[in-house]
């Protein structure tokens, strides 16, 4: 996968330094483009001129030092970037990117690239976790940075613990692994229905329920990273899309989802119905407000379509993709639901364990395919389990 690969290797000052050099030789023999940006302090550790031997390009330390007067050296690399390690990452450099400084080469380029950056931190073990760095590592990794955890073992300082550099072996593997999940669906279009519906009663009250969208949009936002083409179906939620490769398409009641669910259908390849819509609606809406009356009311509610039922009716080649939100024997309601709506997958969510209801940050459910084959996704975030989910949904297609 690093093959042609345009790879900007962020050094930062720590005796690691001296491991970005292998790591340089190993990104080069395995056919990437390498250019090296060092620290000052770095270049305490290792010459420049070793990078410069091992990478065949010359290395960028100082913002100012502009060899080029048609370009801006640290846009420019920024913008050629398609990959970016910090390798080794200081702490010092870690909480500059989190807290947006940009006083060198180094940090004011990591601020400009829009290139999928890693983080391989290295430091003595105390410092690994101070809650400083801690809490900069988890708003980094918030916005989407990856990072490849330092190993445990002796470290220069004389501590034996957490803080040592990943081996730059190790660090190609994950690189070269996530690379290739990042391109798992590409080429694919997906169509995922998220968050809850709701039923008017009169212009001011509806029914709803408490579905918050967090699962379906975790969804939407981990397909468009593996280079799907995603659109996604949203009923009401606070949640907002910033990510510009998912089309959302917002709607109110079921029978809008349905419509829009069927207009999309028959051009997309993996149909995901993470929505919690409602069975029911008032069978009579009112375009007043309803005034109280004495004694007690009473609302006539009729059955909404049964969205994902209607598409397992006319699928062709896709893959459909149901969820059931259980409170008692999760499997069994599960797999009959898989069954009854002619699905592909289904994946069973028991809501009234902690850490899997409605609103959480967290789930934990259970894959089951076509085949029964069941596979357990324990408590993590929704975005963990939704890549988790995409990953078996591939696997699927490609065993079909
Ligand atoms: N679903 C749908 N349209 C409906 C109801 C449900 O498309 N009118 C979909 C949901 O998006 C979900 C799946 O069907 O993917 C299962 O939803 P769930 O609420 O768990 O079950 P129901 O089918 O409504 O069955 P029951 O109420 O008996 O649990």
């Amino acid at each position: 996968m690093l093959n042609q690969k345009n790879i900007l290797l962020g050094v930062s000052g720590g005796i690691a330094a001296y491991k970005a050099c292998a790591l340089t030789s190993k990104l080069t023999q395995a056919g990437a483009n390498v250019r090296i940006m060092m620290t000052e302090n770095a270049t305490e550790f290792v010459a420049p001129l070793t990078f410069q031997s091992l990478s065949r390009n010359p290395v960028y330390i100082d913002t100012f030092d502009e060899k080029d007067p048609k370009k801006i050296a640290h846009i420019d690399v920024a913008d050629w970037a398609d990959i970016v390690i910090i390798a080794p990452a200081t702490a010092n450099m870690i909480g500059k990117l989190a807290n947006g400084i940009a006083d060198d080469m180094l940090s004011t380029t990591l601020l400009a690239t829009m290139a999928t950056v890693y983080i391989a931190p290295a430091m003595n073990v105390h410092m690994y976790a101070h809650p400083a760095v801690v809490r900069n590592m988890k708003q980094l990794d918030a916005w989407g940075y990856h990072f490849i955890e330092p190993g445990a073992g002796y470290l220069a300082c004389g501590y034996v613990g957490k803080g040592r550099l990943e081996e730059p072996e190790s660090i190609i593997k994950v690189i070269d692994n996530h690379q290739s999940e990042d391109k798992l669906l590409s080429g694919k279009k997906v169509l995922i229905s998220a968050g809850p519906t709701q039923e008017k009663i009169d212009p001011i009250r509806y029914f709803t329920n408490r579905s918050s969208g967090k699962m379906g949009f975790a969804l939407a936002e981990a397909a468009a990273q593996f280079g799907a083409d995603v659109t996604l179906v949203a009923g009401p939620t606070a949640i907002e899309t910033t990510n510009p490769l998912i089309d959302r398409v917002d709607v109110t009641a079921a029978e809008d989802m349905y419509v829009a669910m069927h207009d999309h259908f028959q051009a997309n390849d993996i149909v995901i119905k993470a929505a919690a819509v409602a069975d029911y609606r008032p069978k009579i809406t009112y375009d007043e407000k309803v005034k109280k009356q004495a004694g007690e009311l009473q609302v006539e509610m009729e059955r909404t379509k049964d969205i994902l039922q209607s598409l397992g009716e006319i699928k062709k080649n896709q893959f459909l993709v149901g969820f059931a939100a259980e409170t008692s024997n999760p499997l069994d309601y599960g797999l009959a639901k898989l069954e009854k709506k002619h699905l592909d997958a289904i994946i069973i969510n028991n809501v009234s364990t902690e850490g899997a209801g409605f609103g959480e940050d967290t789930n934990i459910v259970t894959y089951v395919n076509q085949a029964r084959k069941q596979k357990e996704l324990p408590k993590a975030t929704k975005r963990e389990i939704a890549e988790s989910i995409l990953k078996l949904i591939d696997r699927d297609m490609k065993d079909d």
